[in-house]
């Protein structure tokens, strides 16, 4: 082997051991709609890999097929060594709403095991005059396991709660009446409690509040492993990621940056400074031949139009074919490859909030209003007015009450003190948080159908303007 491949076979060996996560020519569709394209990239130890992309883009997707809950069409996923310790976070997470605080944070629910199994081992101790040994081995094997468990819970789950704004929860609350930013922060929670090698975070900060997406930074910050983020939240792009993973909105196209996120979005603003201008040239170029076109097509037939004269019909003739020539020259052009496309400029939510008119003077009044959930006094002698016009952001952090007070001002919810008062003519509106009032089997024509006195046409423009295509509404 000469040195130059021996240093290039070292090169190669040292390449293949530092990363943890390498994808190959994956691809993936839904129906006839490409998601992801010959996709591929690797993380190496300890880099951070942000993706970005719109709604639909394929995000989510990509995620469940790195944590491995979802198939590739073609491709593969490999981690480096296989046995790495994966963490998942799932978009819109909701722990699971089945269980207690208490069960749904593992060491736990494996103390409660284990104390179970050993009052079953030593009810069967009480029984025998003469224990077997393998039922004392049990029993031993099990005290030494529950000494671990203890220490697990007390070195690290009742502080990790506490890391995470927990600390006070009541432990035998379902999960399912936590709000939605404390549910992340118990999955959050209960997934770093794992070790994982390998972090996969689908949207974790949707539902957290700032004091817990500050929380999410400073975990992140201290974790060692590799991370595979997805986020739209602008501080933590601008602090976290090593490198980027761009997914376009369409077709399954995709490109990877190295580096961190101020320089790929100065990146992205100059190539797209590049193409604009080039764009510009190439129009102004295009237009001139057009013009030629027009010129020596004119001239001809002005010729032609003048004179009966052979030698100069002739000569118009050829100018004709000339024109051809050129014509021809403009739509191969067109139809190149090198052809530069019309810089796309990003298409924004431009959300129309269109109303029924005005209302009067008087949009809102809530007076000591009270509110109980689950026989829990969550909200005391709320008192505030909303006049026409006027702006209000609810602030307060996770589990205060912010979304039930929303509630309970479109009338979802029981007072269980005071009263809330709409103006007149004044219709109220409600976005949830999760979008939970949405039937997931319709598409999203057929869920504007029964709102909106719009016909089919406008239906669609108006979803263009969210940012949906033709193949969502089918
Ligand atoms: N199980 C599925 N069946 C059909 N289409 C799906 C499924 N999951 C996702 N899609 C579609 O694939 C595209 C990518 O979705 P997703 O990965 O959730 O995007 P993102 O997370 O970037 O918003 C979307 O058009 C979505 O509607
Ligand atoms: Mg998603």
């Amino acid at each position: 082997m000469s040195p130059e491949a021996a240093s290039d076979a070292r090169g190669l060996v040292a390449f293949a051991r530092c990363f943890v996560l390498q994808v190959r020519h994956v691809n993936k569709s839904y129906g006839d709609k490409e998601v992801l394209r010959d996709l591929s990239f690797v993380v190496n130890a300890g880099e951070r890999l942000a993706l970005l992309g719109p709604n639909g883009a394929g995000k989510s997707t990509l995620v469940r097929i790195l944590a491995g809950v979802e198939q590739p069409d073609g491709g593969r996923v490999a981690y480096s060594p296989p046995s790495l310790r994966v963490g998942y976070l799932p978009q819109g997470y909701a722990d699971r709403p089945d269980l207690t605080v208490e069960e749904a944070v593992p060491e736990l629910a494996r103390r409660r095991a284990l104390e179970q199994e050993m009052a079953r081992l030593a009810d069967q101790l009480a029984q025998e005059a003469r224990p077997p040994s393998s039922l004392t081995e049990a029993y031993a094997s099990a005290i030494d396991e529950l000494a671990q468990a203890g220490e697990a819970v007390e070195g690290g789950i009742q502080p990790l709660l506490q890391e995470w704004g927990l600390g006070a929860l009541d432990r035998g609350r379902q999960v399912a009446s936590l709000s939605g930013g404390e549910q992340t922060r118990l999955g959050l929670a209960r997934l770093l409690a794992r070790r994982p090698d390998v972090l996969l975070l689908d949207e974790p900060t949707n539902h957290l509040d700032l004091e817990g997406i500050e929380e999410l930074e400073a975990q992140l910050a201290g974790f060692r492993g590799a991370l595979v983020l997805v986020t739209h939240d602008r501080a933590l792009l601008a602090r976290v990621p090593t490198s980027i993973l761009e997914l376009a909105p369409e077709g399954g196209r995709w490109r990877h940056f190295r580096g961190p996120y101020p320089a790929f979005l100065e990146t992205k603003a100059r190539e797209l400074d590049e193409q604009r201008a080039a764009y510009g040239r190439q129009e102004r170029q295009e237009r001139r031949i057009r013009e030629q076109i027009r010129r020596l097509k004119q001239w001809a037939s002005q010729i032609e139009g003048e004179t009966i004269n052979f030698y100069y019909l002739k000569r118009a003739a050829r100018i004709a074919r000339q024109a051809k020539v050129v014509e021809r020259r403009l739509e191969r052009r067109l139809a190149s490859e090198q052809r530069v496309e019309r810089p796309k400029e990003e298409s924004r939510l431009r959300p129309e909030l269109t109303h029924a008119g005005r209302s009067g003077d008087d949009v809102l009044s809530v007076e000591g209003l009270s509110l109980q959930v689950g026989g829990r006094a969550l909200l005391r002698d709320v008192s505030f007015a909303l006049r026409y016009g006027e702006r209000v952001a609810l602030l307060g952090p996770n589990g205060s009450g912010k979304t039930s007070l929303l509630r309970a001002i479109v009338g979802q919810l029981p007072l269980a003190a005071g009263r809330v008062r709409l103006g007149a003519s004044v219709r109220a509106a409600l976005l949830e948080q999760g979008q939970e009032d949405l039937d997931p089997s319709l598409n999203a024509i057929e869920t504007l159908r029964p709102l909106a006195a719009m016909d089919e046409g406008t239906l669609r423009r108006f979803l263009h303007h969210y940012l949906f295509v033709a193949a969502d509404v089918r």
